[in-house]
């Protein structure tokens, strides 16, 4: 999907829905779901586990979707911005940051005692760096702006967020190396480094995670592979990485062989020995691949979630579970990955009429079935 490096336009409109939405939240929630039906974070918390979702600040944004905001409020303990703290939201100009959308994502979160994580500090992938982004850093000098522009960021943010994705997607999955971006062209590997620590120094008491894409998939073993290079460099040379954030995009129609299952344990056991505590970041299923019928691509999407879920939910060093937006009628999906049938896609728990679906089900079994654990809570 195309990114806009002008930031999201709201309306006056969408910003007044946006301030005032976050105080009536609170009041909607306990009409819209049968007795019995426990929220997602109560059964989370059961576990030591944080359930939450991302959520925008834009026309799709719980704030300005009471409907919606009432779910969000109801299920979640944890909020992530789905594009309200990337670089081209913020700006370029480290003395002169948007915080507008952010903060009122913040202020949504806070209004109805939910925690926040950030996401992301260093987006290293070319595709999401646009030239003038480039242009300012070359000008600049690559250490200088990135050390300014984290300077900036998190401490704006400071103890209001929990858990930062520092580094974001800097594994090429064609070749397992770190991608080749305005910021690694000048520092190398230093680039990552100087982000992690710059996040220390300036958001010290938040859990630093590195976040990617790698997955059990077939066809992510260069992927993976990179990606335990990069940790394990991180542990040589110190950098103070807490965390491997799994993204979780899924996809497929859940066959998952022995064999996927055996690799995917491998890579999560070869992590956690290094002493990497796990976090899923940005949960959601692409149903491009599964069959028209609702009935059918929902039961194989929950079917996906739940044999998922329990894989990961096994390890008690994974201690959060995000998903990427609640509504299926605003995923990214439709966007980035649209069917070739021209339906639109149902990757997310509640569907296009904010009705619960089998795959909130799912959520709810595998957090029901899972170990506890002693989470970040
Ligand atoms: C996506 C957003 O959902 C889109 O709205 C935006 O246009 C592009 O970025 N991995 C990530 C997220 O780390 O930041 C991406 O979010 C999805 C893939």
């Amino acid at each position: 999907m195309k990114p806009n490096w002008q930031g999201p336009m709201l309306t006056r409109r969408q910003q007044l829905a946006g301030v005032a939405g976050g105080l009536i939240m609170g009041a909607l929630p306990s009409t819209l779901h049968a007795a019995g039906d426990e929220p997602l974070k109560d059964l989370a918390a059961r576990k030591g586990i944080l359930f939450g979702t991302a959520i925008s600040a834009g026309q799709s944004s719980p704030m300005a979707d009471p409907g919606y905001g009432a779910i969000v409020a109801r299920e979640c303990a944890v909020l992530v911005p789905e594009n309200e703290m990337k670089v081209y939201v913020l700006g370029h100009d480290p003395q002169a940051l948007n915080f507008g959308p952010a903060d009122r994502i913040a202020a949504f979160a806070r209004d109805n005692r939910m925690k926040l994580r950030g996401h992301t500090l260093l987006w290293n992938y070319g595709k999401y760096i646009s030239p003038a982004l480039a242009e300012t850093v070359r000008a600049t000098g690559a250490e200088k702006w990135l050390r300014a522009y984290i300077a900036q960021v998190a401490g704006h943010f400071g103890d209001r967020i929990y858990s930062w994705d520092v580094v974001n997607e800097t594994i090429d999955p064609k070749t397992g190396e770190i991608r080749d971006t305005v910021f690694t062209q000048a520092l190398g590997f230093d680039a990552l480094k100087i982000a992690f620590e710059a996040a220390q120094e300036h958001a010290p008491h938040a859990q630093r995670v590195y976040n990617d894409y790698m997955s059990w998939e077939v066809g992510n073993e260069t992927h993976r592979a990179g990606v335990l290079r990069l940790l394990e460099r991180f542990r040589k040379e110190n950098v103070p990485v807490d965390a491997l954030g799994i993204q979780s995009h899924l996809g497929n129609d859940g066959s998952h062989s022995k064999l996927q299952r055996a690799e995917w344990k491998q890579f999560l056991d070869r992590v956690t020995a290094m002493g990497y505590r796990l976090l899923i970041t940005e949960f959601d299923i692409n149903d491009r691949e599964m069959p028209r019928d609702i009935a059918q691509r929902d039961a194989q999407t929950a079917a996906v979630a739940k044999s998922y879920l329990d894989q990961m939910l096994a390890y008690p060093q994974l201690d959060q579970l995000l998903c990427w937006g609640l509504w299926d009628k605003h995923s990214w999906l439709n966007g980035f990955a649209p069917r070739a049938d021209g339906l639109p896609q149902r990757p997310l728990p509640y569907d296009d009429a904010l009705k619960p679906k089998p795959l909130r089900a799912a959520i709810a079994d595998a957090l029901r079935a899972a170990p506890v654990r002693k989470g970040i809570a």
